[in-house]
């Protein structure tokens, strides 16, 4: 348990940034092992156990690459400025949230306007803080493009309360409960280490980040300028 709990794991280098500790950022494993966290740490909805309020900026690993003097530019300046962009996107960047089941359908909350880090809260790791599985279509069949669920099982789940049927490649949470709300529910994952564990999402339909990226824009009508998705895919890289 002891060695378990000492494990650490986080991208040290990237090929394109450098070091990732260089210049006063904070990435790779040993700033990660300071790292606190405690269940429900910097939840969004108010569920914090100290009472702390939801910091959205919930990522500050890379604010310092933010400043980089470009009059002293070296080939890693401007890699090291498109990470702190991306960080800055993954904490600010506006997404209305809507249709995510787990989430949308508590009371009061048909819309949030969110970001990346209302499900991504834990600082500088990136999981959900909390148990909540909520559902953003990882497993619907047919998959939004461009995720690619060729040669999973489709499953066909007909709740018979609503008459409704669904058709997921993973039944998620319901396989333990048993309960159609649960349909398609998983829980935002731990973000660290990205680069070296393709392919992403839980049933691996993104091949690479940049599809993780892509997938955000068009379920979320984010409207992603292309130097915008370069700039978060190199920040999920960094991490
Ligand atoms: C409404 C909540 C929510 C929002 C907003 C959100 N995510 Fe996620 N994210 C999740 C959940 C849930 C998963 C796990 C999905 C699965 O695998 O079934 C996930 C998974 C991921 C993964 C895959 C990690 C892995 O190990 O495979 C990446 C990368 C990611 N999100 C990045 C982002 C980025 C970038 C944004 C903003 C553009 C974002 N997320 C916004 C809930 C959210």
């Amino acid at each position: 348990m002891a060695f378990q709990k000492a494990l650490f794991t986080a991208q040290s280098r990237d090929n394109a940034a450098g070091v990732l500790n260089a210049q006063g950022a904070g990435g790779g494993p040993f700033s990660l092992s300071n790292q606190n966290f405690y269940l429900g740490i910097n939840d969004v909805l108010g569920a914090d156990p100290t009472g702390a309020a939801f910091n959205p900026a919930a990522f500050s690993i890379f604010s310092k690459w933010g400043n980089l003097a470009s009059s002293k530019k070296d080939s890693y300046t401007s890699p090291r400025q498109s990470v702190a962009r991306g960080e800055d996107l993954f904490n600010h960047l506006p997404i209305t949230i809507t249709g995510v089941a787990g989430l949308n359908d508590i009371p009061g909350l048909s819309t949030v306007a969110g970001t990346c880090t209302s499900c991504h809260d834990s600082p500088n790791v990136g999981n959900h803080s909390v148990s909540l599985a909520i559902n953003i279509g990882i497993t619907d069949s047919p998959a939004l493009p461009p995720l690619d669920t060729t040669g999973l099982p489709v499953y066909q789940l007909v709740c018979t309360s609503t008459g409704r049927v669904y058709q997921v490649t993973d039944p998620g949470r319901a396989m333990v409960t048993g309960k159609c709300a649960d349909i398609g529910k998983t829980k935002g994952p731990i973000l660290r280490g990205l680069a070296a564990r393709t392919p992403y999402f839980h049933n691996g339909s993104a091949a690479t980040l940049m599809d993780v990226v892509n997938f955000y824009d068009t379920r979320f009508q984010l409207n992603l300028t292309q130097q915008q998705k370069d700039d978060l895919v190199a920040f999920l890289n960094a991490l």
